[in-house]
C-alpha cells in the first residue's frame, strides 16, 4: 500500500492510506477504530442520561432498549424550563461521572436545535424556542461534561427542527434567520465551550445535505468560529462518504463494515479526494482520541446512584412550571381535608421521550406514591383513563365519584408515550379526547381541581384552562419527577420553572404554521426570524401562556432599573427585586431588548438578551445584574455578509415574561459603519444614513447652484418628497434635470466616500 504523506500531519504520516480511511468511520455502533497510535473512543447517547446497550438489549443500533440502568435526569424540555445554567452543569457532570464509570468517553449531546414548531416530535430533547436560552443551558451541559473529562457532541448541526422526512428534507432558510436563530446557539457554545465534537444533522440546508455541507462544516464552523474538534455524522446521515470527507466531516457513524472506507481509498488514489483533506480529518480524530484518553480528572470516584437520584429529584423540582394558581389552591394544605389523585399518569408516569435518548432509569418515583407519602392523610386514587386511548366508561365514572367525594383534586393529564417520539412529528396539540372528557366531568364534580400536565411537546390548554383554578406544567421530569411534583404541590419546594417556549392558544397561531413541515422534500422557513415569541409578539397574538412565564407561591416587584456601559463595552443592566409576598421564592428576571424604533430591519418587539435568578425570603430585596455584549445586539446582514449593529435608541426592559415587561430604560448605541461601498446604485436613503456618505452628499447638494439647489433642498426638507426619493438609487436622481449632483460627478462622489475615514 502506498504511503501518502504530508509534512504537517504527524499522525497521518505514520499511517497507511487504508488505516487513515478506516479511522474516519466507526468500528461499531458506538465506538471508533483504534488504529496505530490512535486509541478507540467509546460513545453513548445522551443527552439526559446514558443509554447503554447491554446484553439484554444487544440488538445493535436499532435496538433502542438499554439494558444497563443509568440515572434518567430531566430531559432538555424540562431542564430548559429551569432557566438554571448551574443546575444544567451539575446534571451534566453527574452524567459524565456515570459515563466514566461505564468506560464512555463521549456523550452524544446536548441537542440544541431550536423549537421552530410545537409539533416537532423531538422537542422534548431540545431546550427552547430562543437561541440565547438554548446557548446558556446547552453550553452549561457541555461545560459540565467536559470539565469532568467526558466529551460532548453538540447536535444536530444544524436546522434539524422537525422529524418529518428528517433524513431527506431540505430546510430552506434565509441567511439572517439562519445566523440569528438556528446557528446562534451553536456559534456561542462552540466559541465559548470548545466542545470535542459536533454531530451533523440528517437533513439538508438550502439543498445541500449537512453531512456534505462544506459551507457549514468548514467555512462557518471551523474557519469563522474556530472549532477544533471533530464533526461526526448523525447515525446513518452520510450519503456520499467522499463528498462528506472533503466537506469537512471527519467521522462517519456508525460502522459500514469497511464498505465506505474502500470508497475513500479509491477516491484518494484516483485524485477525486485530496489526501490533505483525509489527513486533516485524521489529525482531528487523533486529537479527539487523545482528549478522550487523557480526559479523566484525578480523584474521580465511583458513582453514588443514590446521590444521583437525589440530584434528579432536585433538578426536576426546578423544572416544574406553575402556569396558573387562582384562589391559592396551591400549595396543598395537608390539614385541609381529603385529596383525590386522578389520572393514570400519576401512577404510570412518563419520565422521558422515546427514541435514541431513552434511558433505563435506576429507579422511578411515581407522583401517586410521593403524594401519598406527603399528604399525611388518606389519598383516594382513580386512574380515570387508559393510556392506550381506549374509552373506558367505568374508569371515567369512578374518577368522577372520587372527585365529588373529596375536598380537592389533583388531576394528572398528558400525552401518552405513543404520541411523541423521535422519528415523527405530532399533527395536533390536543390532549387525548378521553382525558378532555374526564377533565370536564371532574371539574364539574369538583371545581377545586389542580391539573398537572406531563408532555414532551406543548399541549393546547385553551380553552379548558379557564375551568381549572390551578395548572402545573410538569413536562417529562426524569426519574425523580414524582417526588419533585409532590414537593412542589405541597409547597415543600417553591415552583421556579419558566416557560422556555410559548404555549399558543391554537396550533394555527404558531408562526411557522403555514410552512411546516413542508412538501416535496423542502421546508421553507418563511417566518424568518419570527420564531416562537418573536413571531407571536410581533403579530400581537393572544397566547395561552407566554415565553418566560411561570408563577410561584409569592410575588416580586422590580425597581431601580438602570443601564450602564463598562469600559470594555459590556452593557450592564441593574435592578432591584423585592419579594413582596409571604413565602420565599425564586424570581427569574428576564432582560429583553427592543428597537431601535427606526430600524431598517424587521424585528420582534423584544428579544431576550440575558437573565438572572434570585432567591429571596419574604420582604427582602436584592440587586440583580445582567450583562450582555454590544455585539449581542447585532443582526446578520446578508448584504454586508456579516453581523451588523444598527445605531439608535434601543429599549432595555426587565420582565417576568416576554409579555410581562415591568420596567424599561432607553439605551443609545453607536452603530457599526457599513463596510459596503456606496455606489450609484445605493439609494438616496442609504447615502443619507451613511456616516461618511451622508455629509458628503449634503455638501455636494449645497454646492449645487441656484434653482437646482433650492429644488434639492426642497426635496430634502419636504417629508413626503424625501420619503419618495429615499428609495431611489442616486444614479437615477442624478439624471433629473434639477439634480444638484449631476451624473458626471457621481463617480467622484463615490470615490471620496470610499476614501474618507468614518468618524
Ligand atoms: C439520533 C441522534 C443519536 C444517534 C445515536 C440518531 O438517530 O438522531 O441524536 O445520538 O441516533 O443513537
Amino acid at each position: 500500500m502506498t504511503q501518502h504523506t504530508s509534512p504537517s500531519h504527524p499522525t497521518a504520516d505514520a499511517l497507511t492510506l487504508t488505516e487513515k480511511a478506516s479511522l474516519t468511520s466507526g468500528a461499531g455502533d458506538f465506538v471508533t477504530e483504534a488504529v496505530g497510535p490512535v486509541p478507540a473512543v467509546s460513545m453513548s447517547d445522551g443527552p439526559h442520561g446514558l443509554r447503554l446497550p447491554g446484553e439484554a438489549g444487544d440488538g445493535g443500533q436499532l435496538d433502542l432498549r438499554s439494558a444497563v440502568p443509568a440515572t434518567c435526569f430531566p430531559p432538555a424540555v424540562a431542564l430548559g424550563s429551569s432557566w438554571n445554567a448551574a443546575l444544567a452543569e451539575e446534571v451534566a457532570a453527574a452524567i459524565a461521572a456515570e459515563a466514566r464509570d461505564n468506560g464512555v468517553h463521549v456523550v452524544l449531546g446536548p441537542g440544541i436545535n431550536i423549537k421552530r414548531s410545537p409539533l416537532c416530535g423531538r422537542n422534548f430533547e431540545y431546550f427552547s424556542e430562543d437561541p440565547l436560552l438554548t446557548a446558556e443551558l446547552g453550553g452549561a451541559m457541555v461545560r459540565g461534561l467536559q470539565r469532568s473529562g467526558v466529551g460532548a457532541a453538540l447536535k444536530h448541526f444544524a436546522a434539524n427542527n422537525q422529524e418529518t422526512d428528517r433524513m431527506r428534507v431540505s430546510a430552506d432558510i434565509d441567511e439572517r434567520p439562519l445566523r440569528e436563530i438556528y446557528l446562534r446557539a451553536f456559534e456561542r457554545i462552540v466559541r465559548r465551550e470548545r466542545p470535542w465534537s459536533v454531530m451533523s444533522a440528517y437533513n439538508a440546508l438550502n439543498g445541500t445535505p449537512l453531512s456534505e455541507n462544506r459551507r457549514l462544516l468548514t467555512d462557518i464552523l471551523r474557519r469563522e468560529w474556530g472549532f477544533d474538534g471533530i464533526v461526526m455524522s448523525d447515525w446513518g446521515a452520510v450519503r456520499d462518504r467522499v463528498a462528506a470527507l472533503s466537506a469537512g466531516l471527519d467521522l462517519q457513524m456508525p460502522s459500514t463494515r469497511g464498505r465506505t472506507d474502500a470508497e475513500v481509498v479509491r477516491a484518494v488514489e484516483s485524485g477525486e479526494l485530496a489526501v490533505e483533506d483525509l489527513d486533516a480529518a485524521v489529525e482531528r480524530l487523533a486529537l479527539f482520541a487523545h482528549r478522550a484518553a487523557t480526559g479523566v480528572p484525578a480523584g474521580s470516584g465511583p458513582v453514588d446512584h443514590e446521590e444521583h437520584h437525589a440530584l434528579a429529584r432536585r433538578a426536576a423540582e426546578q423544572c416544574i412550571v406553575l402556569l396558573k394558581n387562582e384562589q391559592d389552591l396551591l400549595p396543598l394544605d395537608p390539614g385541609a381535608g381529603s385529596l383525590a389523585v386522578i389520572g393514570e399518569l400519576a401512577r404510570t408516569p412518563r419520565c422521558q421521550g422515546a427514541g435514541s435518548s431513552q434511558v433505563t432509569p435506576t429507579r422511578l418515583d411515581t407522583p401517586l406514591d410521593a403524594l401519598r407519602k406527603t399528604a399525611g392523610a388518606a389519598v383516594e386514587y382513580a386512574p380515570g383513563y387508559r393510556l392506550d386511548g381506549t374509552p373506558d366508561e367505568e374508569l371515567l365514572e369512578q374518577a368522577v365519584r372520587s372527585a365529588a367525594a373529596s375536598d380537592t383534586v389533583v388531576l394528572f393529564l398528558g400525552l401518552p408515550a405513543q404520541d411523541e417520539s423521535e422519528g415523527f412529528d405530532r399533527d395536533h396539540l390536543d390532549l387525548p379526547a378521553a382525558q378532555l372528557t374526564l377533565l370536564e366531568r371532574v371539574t364539574e364534580a369538583n371545581p377545586r381541581t389542580a391539573v398537572v400536565l406531563s408532555n414532551g411537546g406543548v399541549v393546547r390548554t385553551a380553552p379548558w384552562h379557564e375551568r381549572v383554578p390551578a395548572l402545573v406544567e410538569g413536562w417529562l421530569l426524569g426519574q425523580g419527577g414524582g417526588t419533585a411534583l409532590a414537593r412542589v404541590l405541597y409547597g415543600h419546594a417553591a415552583p421556579s420553572g419558566r416557560l422556555a417556549e410559548t404555549i399558543p392558544l391554537r396550533l394555527e397561531d404558531a408562526p411557522c404554521h403555514l410552512s411546516f413541515p413542508g412538501e416535496a422534500g423542502h421546508v421553507r422557513y418563511g417566518e424568518g426570524v419570527f420564531v416562537g415569541y418573536r413571531g407571536h409578539d410581533r403579530r400581537g397574538n393572544d397566547v395561552a401562556f407566554p415565553f418566560g412565564h411561570g408563577l410561584t407561591y409569592t410575588t416580586f416587584a422590580y425597581g431601580d432599573l438602570a443601564v450602564a456601559r463598562t469600559p470594555e463595552g459590556v452593557i450592564e443592566v441593574r435592578l432591584t427585586v423585592t419579594n413582596t409576598g409571604r413565602r420565599s421564592g425564586r424570581e427569574t428576571v428576564q432582560i429583553y431588548v427592543g428597537g431601535p424604533d427606526d430600524s431598517h430591519v424587521a424585528r420582534p418587539p423584544y428579544e431576550l438578551r440575558g437573565f438572572a435568578q434570585v432567591d429571596l425570603e419574604p420582604g427582602r430585596s436584592q440587586e440583580v445584574t445582567v450583562t450582555f455584549d454590544r455585539d449581542d445586539l447585532a443582526c446578520y446582514s446578508e448584504r454586508e455578509a456579516s453581523w451588523f449593529v444598527e445605531g439608535g435608541v434601543y429599549t432595555v426592559a426587565a420582565g417576568a415574561s416576554s409579555r410581562d415587561i415591568r420596567c424599561s430604560v432607553p439605551l443609545t448605541v453607536d452603530g457599526d459603519v457599513s463596510a459596503a461601498r456606496l455606489t450609484g446604485r445605493s439609494t438616496l436613503g442609504e447615502w443619507l444614513a451613511h456616516p461618511v456618505g451622508g455629509p458628503l452628499l449634503l455638501e455636494a447638494f449645497a454646492r449645487g447652484r441656484g434653482r437646482q439647489t433650492d429644488g434639492a433642498t426642497g426635496a430634502l426638507t419636504d417629508p413626503v418628497l424625501r420619503r419618495f426619493l429615499a428609495g431611489m438609487p442616486l444614479e437615477v436622481i442624478a439624471e433629473f434635470p434639477q439634480s444638484p449632483v449631476p451624473l458626471a460627478q457621481l463617480d467622484d462622489l463615490c470615490e471620496r466616500a470610499a476614501r474618507t475615514p468614518s468618524p
